[in-house]
């Protein structure tokens, strides 16, 4: 997850500088953000039971959009690479307010 916010934050200081190859390409690493391994998906399915299938959605759903950011970065196309972000950032917070209460791992 740390790799995330370092890939994000590379993102949007591309964007200030139009720099769209470098958009494209943090926006790549967002998408092939490492996947679950299979100890994380055990103890996933452990503490999410049925809400596993809510939380793989919006995996799948910043997947999607930021497939559509380094999309819309190879053709500059700003319009789309701005509503593909912001899809993007609500996935994020999206799962953060859900489950990162239930799920963290960092001792108060
Ligand atoms: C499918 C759920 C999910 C999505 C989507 C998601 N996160 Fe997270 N994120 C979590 C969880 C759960 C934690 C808490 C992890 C822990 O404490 O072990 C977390 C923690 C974090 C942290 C705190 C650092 C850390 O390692 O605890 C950052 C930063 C972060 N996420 C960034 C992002 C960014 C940026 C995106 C979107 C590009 C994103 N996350 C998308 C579930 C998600």
């Amino acid at each position: 997850m740390q790799g995330m916010s370092t890939d994000m934050a590379g993102l949007l200081s591309a964007l200030w500088f139009e720099d769209f190859p470098e958009v494209a390409e943090r926006a790549d690493a967002i998408a092939d953000h490492a996947p679950l391994s299979p100890d994380e998906r055990d103890r996933l399915q452990v503490e999410l039971g049925p809400e596993m299938e809510g939380f793989q959605e919006l995996d799948e759903a910043v997947h999607l959009a930021a497939v559509r950011v380094r999309e819309a970065a190879e053709a500059e196309r700003m319009d789309e690479l701005l509503d593909g972000l912001s899809e993007m950032q609500r996935g994020c917070v999206s799962c953060h307010t859900r489950f990162r209460e239930v799920l963290s791992t960092r001792t108060p």
